[in-house]
């Protein structure tokens, strides 16, 4: 093996080369080591176990580093990489920016629910400038797994249930972290996960198998990623959990054929945290350096702080398991990035940049405005939103009301200081005059605590005894007997959803029912703020709260947004991205299924199960506005069209109520006989509009093979087969406005 450590042997290219030639000189003046080191991830965080990243960087370089979030490391850390290390090359630093980085943004849940791609690209852009200016580089998001289960905590991450939407919101969020130009000083490289399949875990359970088949893959799990490859992603994550039995990180199908052969990606792999070193856990790998093998074998680029690289690749060359073309294929497009991105050039951070940049007005007005457009108003009986700013006398109640945690949801960066407007201090701002009122009443928390817990990343209380939360139930009955109207924020807190969230009931936790009920049964109004981080079966408050907003986790400046939307500053125009089962033993749950011998619709047969309805409580693209809607004119430009054309749909959407609002039109389609059942509708097209009253704008959507294809089990291909399609348009995924065409051969 030939160690080089001569420093001055290290050189960086010249920066005019083209990015090919760059590499192969790197390649060619680097040692086996060296190149091995490009491919680990090293863990630059405190309680990260072995040696500090420095320690190995100076001996031989390194790719990237992660868990590390301190502006001045990252310039200690690259002044070893640059002028000690053996060949000088620069580290990338990486960090989960999941939703913001100072300024933080509606969960990425909520981001879908704007049915905006804009929303979704402006609020990735603003996140990426605070965390470049922070010296990070490259972010492990965007997270794109389909999720139909709402038990899964992840779902929190993602952009819910459809691939159709999913796409969209993928490709969206890697334009706004990434922007057009990597060299750009303002973006970070974007990394897709979890590849793939994640979201199906059995019975909802994090990192639990996934059994999917080919189809369910390609036509459902799929799309998102592809979109995320098609927008030019840089990077892709691979998932914990076994595919079909072969574990994600080393799955040489999913990693290679799929990824790279038929969908030309270019771009590196990085493993999931600890997953190359856990194939041996999984029951995969022998021991670690089969698992460095296999992994490697499978085309995963780089390893996520396990060390199991590190260790093992260079003496699996050294006893020709593995070729130094492979390794050098591995390398390449890690140092590709590098240079692509002027990190040669430019390796240091401004330390002054940061506090000039996350202080930025415009990064909280563009908050504001995201959390205002992600907001779904579920329930307005007797139209009592929006209400009036005369009210004087108010109570806002519930454990997160004022918590700046819940506001801001999960996945913080490390290190961060929840900085969020709550929704009572929203209400205090809007009505500064009025009597405001707050009382939590009992606290809410996991039965098993959250093992992040240890690393403070979500702020730990005691435990409240059963008396004292007696008491703060009856505190919270007398504040809101008190008030003449009663403004409710109950929900999941911060580490009720994401990684290591997942549950098996998706009732409101605690004591939150029992207090909504009490509180209802003093006859006032009331109104039902959810934060949240999924769906909950909410069945009670559906029927018996006058007024529901969901909110998600709305970010920095949540409690204004919630403010502008109860007090009619602001009209609620956001959809739901998942259907709200009733029950958690419904799920999964999501409105893409197939129709069955003994459809849902008719009447006599449609039970699914005999002890209750397994209809959603609220179905996929449902949301309310202050204004009404109508969808008229439907037509289609051809009744019949050949394999392989396209047809163009219209429809009028209307304003009919009395003020200006936003609705967003969805396109379902069915393919109504086939070489495989195809779902009973599919979203295949959506427009946020707004319009003002009386206004009638008519919208259009193409159909065409790009929509109409599937990936047919029986024909082992995709399709695009003659057939009929039955067509709705409307404001959810129940529109009943309906034409349809015929596609023949
Ligand atoms: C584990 C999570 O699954 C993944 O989403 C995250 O990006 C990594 N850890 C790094 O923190």
């Amino acid at each position: 093996m030939n160690e080089k450590t001569n420093m001055e042997t290290a050189v960086s290219p010249p920066a005019n080369t083209n990015v090919t030639q760059r590499v192969n000189a790197l390649l060619a003046q680097m040692s086996l080591s060296e190149k091995v080191a490009q491919l680990a991830q090293i863990g630059g965080a405190d309680w990260n176990q072995g040696p500090k990243p420095e320690e190995i960087i100076r001996e031989r370089g390194a790719g990237s580093v992660l868990w590390l979030n301190d502006t001045k490391r990252f310039n200690e850390i690259q002044k070893v990489a640059i002028e000690e290390s053996p060949s000088g090359i620069p580290i990338l630093f990486a960090l989960d920016v999941i939703h913001g980085y100072r300024t933080i943004f509606p969960v990425p849940l909520a981001l879908a629910s704007s049915w905006d791609p804009t929303v979704a690209e402006q609020a990735q852009a603003v996140a990426a400038k605070e965390a470049r200016a922070a010296g990070i580089h490259w972010t492990f998001g965007p997270m794109i797994d389909i999720a139909r289960d709402a038990r899964w905590g992840r779902i929190v991450e993602g952009a819910g249930e459809d691939p159709y939407l999913g796409a969209a919101m993928a490709a969206a969020q890697v334009r706004g972290f990434q922007g057009d130009d990597l060299a750009d000083p303002e973006r970070v490289a974007a990394c897709a996960k979890h590849f793939a399949g994640y979201g199906a875990s059995d019975g909802g359970r994090d990192y639990d198998p996934v059994y999917l088949s080919e189809s369910e893959l390609r036509n459902v799990y799929f799309p998102p990623f592809q979109a995320a490859v098609n927008a030019g992603v840089d990077t892709f994550m691979s998932a914990y959990m076994d595919l079909n039995n072969v574990p994600a990180t080393g799955n040489r199908w999913l990693l290679r054929d799929i990824l790279r052969e038929e969908w030309g990606f270019e771009g590196f792999l990085v493993s999931d945290a600890f997953a190359v070193g856990n194939l041996v856990i999984q029951g995969h790998a022998r021991d670690r350096r089969d698992a460095a093998l296999r992994s490697l074998k499978a085309g995963m680029n780089m390893d996520m702080a396990s060390a199991t690289y590190l260790e093992h690749l260079a003496g699996l060359v050294e006893d020709d398991s593995l070729s130094m073309a492979e390794i050098d294929e591995m390398v390449r497009p890690i140092l590709a990035l590098k240079v692509q991105m002027g990190l040669f050039e430019n390796p240091y951070v401004d330390e002054t940049l940061l506090e000039k940049t996350v202080a930025l007005p415009e990064h909280r007005q563009a908050a504001r405005q995201v959390a205002q457009r992600s907001m779904v108003l579920l329930r307005n009986e007797g139209g009592l939103l929006p209400l009036s700013k005369e009210q004087t006398n108010i109570a806002v109640i519930g454990p997160l009301a004022d918590s700046m945690e819940a506001t801001e949801g999960s996945w913080m960066v490390f290190g961060h200081e929840p900085a969020a407007v709550t929704v009572l201090q929203g209400v205090r701002a809007k009505l500064p005059k009025a009597t405001v009122a707050y009382a939590p009443g009992p606290d809410i928390n996991r039965d098993i605590p959250h093992p992040f817990g240890e690393f403070d990343m979500t702020k730990k209380k005691p435990i409240q005894a059963p008396e004292e939360a007696e008491v703060a139930f009856e505190t919270a009955v007398k504040t809101a007997q008190s008030a003449d109207l009663i403004i409710m924020v109950l929900g999941e807190s911060a580490d009720m959803a994401g990684e290591f969230a997942s549950r098996g009931s998706l009732d409101l936790p605690g004591r939150q029912e029992e207090l909504l009920k009490a509180i209802s049964a003093l006859g006032k109004p009331v109104v039902l703020v959810l934060l949240n981080g999924r769906p909950l079966s909410i069945n009670w408050a559906a029927e018996n709260v006058p007024a529901i907003l969901e909110a998600w986790e709305p970010g920095s400046e949540g409690g204004n947004a919630v403010a502008d939307i109860l007090f009619g500053d602001v009209n609620p125009g956001g959809k739901l991205p998942v259907c709200f089962p009733r029950n958690g033993n419904h799920a999964p749950l999501y409105y893409a299924r197939t129709i069955t011998h003994l459809p849902e619709s008719s009447e006599q047969y449609r039970s699914r199960y005999w002890d209750s309805p397994t209809t959603p409580l609220y179905p996929f693209g449902f949301g309310l506005s202050y204004t009404t809607f109508e969808f008229s004119n439907l037509t289609v430009s051809a009744e019949q069209v050949k394999v392989g054309e396209h047809v163009n749909i219209s429809v009028d959407v209307t304003n009919s109520g009395p003020v200006a609002g936003d609705e967003v039109a969805q396109l379902y389609i069915h393919q109504k006989w086939g070489s495989d059942s195809r779902p009973m509708r599919e979203l295949k097209g959506f427009k946020r509009l707004t319009l003002q009253p009386g206004a009638t704008q008519t919208i259009s959507f193409q159909l065409g093979p790009d929509e109409l294809k599937y990936w047919s089990t029986n024909a082992g291909q995709w399709v695009q087969e003659a057939a009929k399609f039955d067509i709705w348009v409307g404001a959810d995924s129940l529109a009943t406005l309906h034409t349809a065409f015929e596609v023949i051969a």
